[in-house]
């Protein structure tokens, strides 16, 4: 969370190209912004900060700089104001910091801080590292300065702090990423790589209790603890710079959506070979554990049925936040799957950093090369949805589930029948994506738009397509929705349906069928205005949406029917689907 780009070199407008940089970064936080520049010749940092997402805003009126630095902001400590925003100044406004992340015991040395006499205008964790920087610089350089401060941070965090007196970009990492980007007389950072592409390809990726001194002209990667020098491995990133933006589509979300049947395609013909290598790995492992966060949670739980329904293999399924209360049998023949969108997922990161301490493998599948679990992992799998940008998680998720498909398949030896299972998935998208059918699902979300509860039913891998349902639809349209397992429903939440309440049952064609009419009926019962997802109509439906068979590929173009839902329900109520309230795309705190 929180996005930070920082620029110094050869131009003087670093604080265009970092306003730039940070508009690409701004899926990372979208509370407010703000960008520092310390003008040439000039003795002084000045700053603009906003509320509120880029929008149109521009830096036309900041001096130009050859250092500049910048940040999106998701709000942890203190409300969404433009005093709480990022930079962060000293009382002689000589040092900014922009941070990432939370500065846990900042309490305790802000005390300290106010007594000495530094005067605080935020409410914010960081602007105690700000006067931090100002008291401890009094004795020590500024770089070694950042080094004593970071030492003291607890948590997980990334900072860059500049001050007045030095031309360099002071940065440090433990936990929240940070990328350097190497240039000709210019040198970058950024908390995404993504976000540097337009102006170089190397890179070198901070890890835990590194911390970079940027020159223009030079780069010094040291231990942080110990201040030894580290010889930084480069890389030449080979990914494109994503063309077109939104291209056709009024937000990225449908565009994503739209990407689907393409990305599944490629999948299906390029990942059998990957899930067949990875299969080995699987095959020799003695307890398999899939973990992964939000909607990528509910990728690993179709997993967990995959596995069983095709591979006969009993592979356990946990939440991120909560693999890590749960591993103390883990050991050297372990094997956890951690699949996660962006790889940068705190939850997931501190379980798997668990995990590896206990000698166990790690597999990952992720879609960003290069993040953090990319590189912490053992066995990479990338998912090859290419740059998801819109906060609610679409490609990334049937992107996901198209690689536990074929992976399924090749622990029995049939990897083409996941292949061809996933083609099926492929038609039966084109079908949801048509206009007649956008149509439908459209005329849906009018009917229902103005509900304030909505309940999703399904069973076996239609579960987890209902809680992804459910997930979607309140966090971009803000209209409370729960997925349920069908036969939970008589346990307890069958008392909340009520004559007119949305119930959508997912009844696709496999074992579950009757039984899910079953809970469809109940609710019909008690009123509910039953919504039929399904490959053939059926009389109980008040509204039937149809999806055509795709064998245990089903529930990909089941989850774009709910996609779309929610994105049309988001347009009926004039909600932006791309940046919904309090989110973010990469959630790197706890
Ligand atoms: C929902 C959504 C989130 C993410 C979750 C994990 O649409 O996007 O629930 O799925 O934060 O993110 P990754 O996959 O990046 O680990």
């Amino acid at each position: 969370m929180c996005g930070i780009f920082g620029y110094v070199g050869k131009r003087n407008d670093g604080q265009k190209l970092v306003f730039n940089g940070l508009k690409s970064l701004e899926y990372r936080g979208y509370d407010s912004w703000g960008v520092g520049v310390i003008p040439e010749k000039k003795n002084t940092i000045v700053v603009k900060k906003k509320t509120g997402k880029i929008g149109n805003a521009n830096v036309n009126d900041l001096p130009g700089g050859s250092l500049s630095f910048g940040h999106t902001r998701w709000a942890t400590h203190g409300g969404v104001t433009d005093q709480n925003a990022h930079p962060h100044l000293d009382c002689n406004g000589e040092i900014a910091v922009i941070h990432n992340g939370i500065f846990e015991n900042y309490e305790g040395i802000k005390q300290k801080l106010l007594k000495k006499g530094h005067k605080f205008v935020s409410e914010t964790d960081t602007e105690t590292l700000t006067h931090l920087l100002e008291d401890i610089s009094k004795k020590e350089p500024f770089t070694e300065a950042v080094r004593t401060a970071f030492n003291q941070m607890e948590g997980l965090n990334a900072v860059i702090a500049v001050s007045t007196k030095e031309n360099l970009l002071v940065a440090a990492r433990n936990g929240s990423p940070l990328v350097i980007g190497f240039g000709k007389n210019e040198n970058f950072l950024a908390s995404d790589a993504s976000a540097l592409l337009p102006y170089t390809k190397e890179v070198y990726f901070l890890e835990d209790n590194e911390m970079a001194i940027l020159a223009s002209d030079k780069v010094t990667i040291l231990n942080v603890k110990t201040a030894r020098k580290i010889i930084p491995d480069r890389r030449k990133l080979d990914w494109r710079v994503e063309q077109g933006g939104k291209g056709k589509y009024e937000f990225y979300m449908l565009k994503e959506i739209f990407e689907q049947p393409q990305i599944i395609a490629d999948i299906a013909s390029l990942g059998a070979s990957q899930a067949k290598e990875m299969a080995k790995i699987i095959r020799e492992a003695r307890g398999t554990y899939l973990v992964g966060c939000g909607t990528a949670s509910y990728a690993c739980l179709a997993g967990s049925y995959l596995f069983s329904k095709l591979a006969k293999r009993h592979v356990n399924f946990a939440i991120g936040s909560e693999f890590g209360y749960s591993l103390d049998f883990l050991n050297k023949d372990s094997l956890v799957i951690a699949i996660s969108q962006s790889g940068e997922t705190m939850d997931i990161l501190e379980s798997v950093k668990k995990a590896k301490n206990r000698d166990a493998k790690i597999l990952s599948l992720v879609n960003v090369p290069g993040s953090s679990l990319y590189r912490l992992s053992d066995h990479k799998m990338l998912i090859m949805a290419g740059q998801e940008k819109a906060v609610a998680s679409t490609k990334a998720f049937t992107g996901m589930v198209a690689h536990l498909v074929l992976l399924a398949n090749s622990l029995n030896g049939g990897v083409r029948k996941g292949q061809k299972s996933l083609m099926q998935a492929v038609g039966s998208m084109k079908h949801v994506l048509s206009p007649g059918s956008l149509k439908k699902i459209d005329k849906l979300a009018g009917l229902i738009v103005g509900k304030k509860h909505v309940y999703v039913i399904g069973r076996g891998l239609s579960y987890p397509a209902s809680l992804e349902t459910a997930l979607k639809i309140k966090e971009i349209s803000y209209i409370h929705a729960e997925g349920l397992a069908a036969g939970e429903l008589k346990h307890g939440p069958l008392a909340l349906i009520e004559k007119g309440t949305p119930c959508i049952s997912f009844l696709p064609n496999d074992e579950t069928y009757g039984a899910n009419l079953a809970g469809a009926m109940e609710m019909r019962a008690r009123g509910g205005f039953i919504i039929g997802i399904s490959h053939k109509p059926h009389e109980i439906f008040d509204y039937y949406i149809n999806v055509p068979d795709a064998g245990e590929s089903t529930i990909i173009p089941e989850v774009v029917v709910a996609q779309l839902l929610a994105y049309y329900l988001t347009m009926r109520k004039g909600l932006d689907p791309d940046k919904p309230r309090n989110l973010a795309k990469s959630v790197t705190v706890k």
